[in-house]
Formats: structure tokens, C-alpha cells, sequence
């Protein structure tokens, strides 16, 4: 991982985060990625997606690392969040920025008390980063979503329970 990586936590989402934010979601989504959006990716789709993360995330029910964690679970579930999207911009990929907001998504989740984290994926470049840092694949549910281009997909399952 580069020096030069630095993952900030969003703690207030303002205009220019939403802007930066909804960048990254389109270009991932444009880009083929099975992250909850179909195409055509508006920005409007994208900006109103960013404004409820933000208002869920100031009522302390996320963490938004530009990789989130999903921290309100039900009450039989507390010390479970959910991995809920990692997007890196095109641009910016393979260089360890994803393997970086992954440890970071980590750390985060244990100083809020969490020792389970879950998430699903349907992206093979995801899978290879989550088994290098210590996730176990429990399977693969096929058929279970559409690409942004209405292609369906499957996902897969990871889970990794965390340590101090
Ligand atoms: C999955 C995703 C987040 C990975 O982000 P990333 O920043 O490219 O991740 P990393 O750079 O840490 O690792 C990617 C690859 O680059 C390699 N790499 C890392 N640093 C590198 C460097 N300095 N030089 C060369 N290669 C490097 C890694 O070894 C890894 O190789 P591999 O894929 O062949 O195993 C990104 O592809 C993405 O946003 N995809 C679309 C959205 C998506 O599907 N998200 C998953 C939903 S759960």
C-alpha cells in the first residue's frame, strides 16, 4: 500500500463530498460494477443515494470511509455490521487504495464494537482483495441481482470476524 493513500472517515457529508461521492458510484456502475444501480447511472440517482447514506450516517447508523460499514443491525445482531459498498474510481485502481479502505472499513467496525462483519459481491477483482485480507467465501447464490445492463448475477457471500 502507497504512503500516499489516506482514507479519510467522512464525518459530515457536504455538497462537495455528495459531488465527489456520486463521481465514483457512476463510474463504478458504468463501469460494469453490481452495486445496487442500473444503467443509465443518473447523477440524480446518485446524489440522492449519497444524501440518505448522509443522513443515515449522522444519525450514527453508518460509517462512510468511501468504503461503507453498515453499523445498525437488529437487536439479537449487535456486534454484526455489514460491509455495504466498496467503490474505487477507475481511475484509481491497483494501486492499493481498495486493500487500503478494507483495513480501514475493518478497524473502523471493531472501535464501534463490531467483531462480525458480512457483505456479498459480484465482482471477481473484489473477491480476489476480501480472501487476501482473511475473509472466508461461504458461497454463492446464483441469479440473485441484475448487472447495471439488466444481465442477471450472482453473489457471493464473505464474512471475517475481527480482532483486536
Ligand atoms: C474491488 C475494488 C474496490 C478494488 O479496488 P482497488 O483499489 O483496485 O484494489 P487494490 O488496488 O487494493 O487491489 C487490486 C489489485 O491491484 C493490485 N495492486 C495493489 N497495489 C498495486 C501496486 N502498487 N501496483 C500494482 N498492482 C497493485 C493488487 O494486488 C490487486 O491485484 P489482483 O486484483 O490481481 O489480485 C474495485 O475494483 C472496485 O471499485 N470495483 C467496482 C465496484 C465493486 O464491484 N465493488 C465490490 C462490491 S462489494
Amino acid at each position: 500500500m502507497s504512503d500516499a493513500i489516506q482514507i479519510r472517515c467522512l464525518q459530515t457529508i457536504g455538497d462537495r463530498e455528495i459531488r465527489g461521492l456520486s463521481d465514483v458510484l457512476i463510474d463504478c456502475v458504468e463501469g460494469g460494477a453490481s452495486v445496487s444501480f442500473m444503467l443509465p447511472m443518473s447523477r440524480a440517482k446518485a446524489e440522492a443515494f449519497w444524501r440518505s447514506v448522509s443522513a443515515s450516517a449522522a444519525r450514527g447508523e453508518r460509517v462512510v470511509l468511501a468504503a461503507e460499514i453498515i453499523l445498525a443491525q437488529p437487536e439479537n445482531q449487535p456486534h454484526r455490521g455489514d460491509l455495504a459498498k466498496m467503490l474505487v474510481h477507475r481511475r484509481a485502481r491497483r494501486r492499493g487504495v481498495g486493500a487500503a479502505l478494507l483495513a480501514a472499513a475493518e478497524r473502523s467496525a471493531l472501535s464501534a464494537g463490531k467483531t462480525l462483519l458480512v457483505l456479498d459481491t459480484a465482482s471477481d477483482d473484489a473477491e480476489r482483495l476480501y480472501a487476501r485480507q482473511g475473509w472466508q467465501r461461504c458461497g454463492l447464490i446464483p441469479n440473485y441481482a441484475l448487472m447495471p445492463d439488466g444481465t442477471p448475477c450472482a453473489t457471493t457471500i464473505y464474512f471475517k470476524f475481527l480482532h483486536t
